[in-house]
């Protein structure tokens, strides 16, 4: 099975020269998503991890996949505004406009190790805000695991320049 199959590419989405890759195809084929979690467990098998965070909106799928079959705890990293207690926030630019993550203060345990998912690695500036995030609320970051890289990006390079281990299923 190639999971790329599932990963249509939409041109042009939602800006002009954004290639836009819809997970919806994978996510509609048990099998598709099944293979899908399963290599991400194998790769997240490579890291030294205790927890996951997954990244509102479609690192939340993957995240939770991942966290049930490696049996690890989730922690979610949200979009501002949506969490009622203390929470750090962390601002970043995406390829297309600006956002912020944020994370409860109490949501891990002290010392946990954590590994960053998402479903998608563009320029890499979500995952680093997510890594700048984890490190101002006290944790270690293992690394970050994503299903597929945006080829051409350099988003691999760019978060292993910044110091994060990661690894992805596709390119
Ligand atoms: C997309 C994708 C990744 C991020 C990758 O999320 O799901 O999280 O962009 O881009 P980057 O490597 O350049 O930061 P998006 O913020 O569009 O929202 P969604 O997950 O809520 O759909
Ligand atoms: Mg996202």
């Amino acid at each position: 099975m190639n999971l790329l199959d599932y990963l249509p590419g939409v041109p042009d989405f939602p800006k002009p020269g954004i290639l836009f890759r819809d997970i919806s195809p994978l996510l509609a084929n048990p099998n598709a998503f099944k293979e899908a979690t399963l290599q991400l467990e194998a790769l997240a098998q490579q890291f030294d991890y205790s927890h996951i965070l997954g990244i509102e909106s479609r690192g939340f799928i993957f995240g939770t996949a991942l966290a049930y079959q490696a049996h690890k705890g989730l922690a979610l990293a949200r979009k501002p505004n949506k969490l009622p207690l203390a929470s750090h926030r962390e601002s970043y630019g995406l390829e297309y406009g600006l956002d912020s993550l944020e994370i409860a203060q109490s949501t891990l345990p002290a010392g946990a190790r954590i590994l960053i998912v998402d479903d998608v690695l563009a320029t890499g500036g979500t995952i680093i805000a997510a890594s700048k995030l984890l490190k101002k609320a006290g944790f270690d970051v293992a690394g970050a695991l994503t299903l597929l890289e945006i080829d051409g990006l350099n988003g691999s390079k760019i978060l292993s320049q910044t110091g994060i281990a990661n690894k992805t299923v596709l390119v």
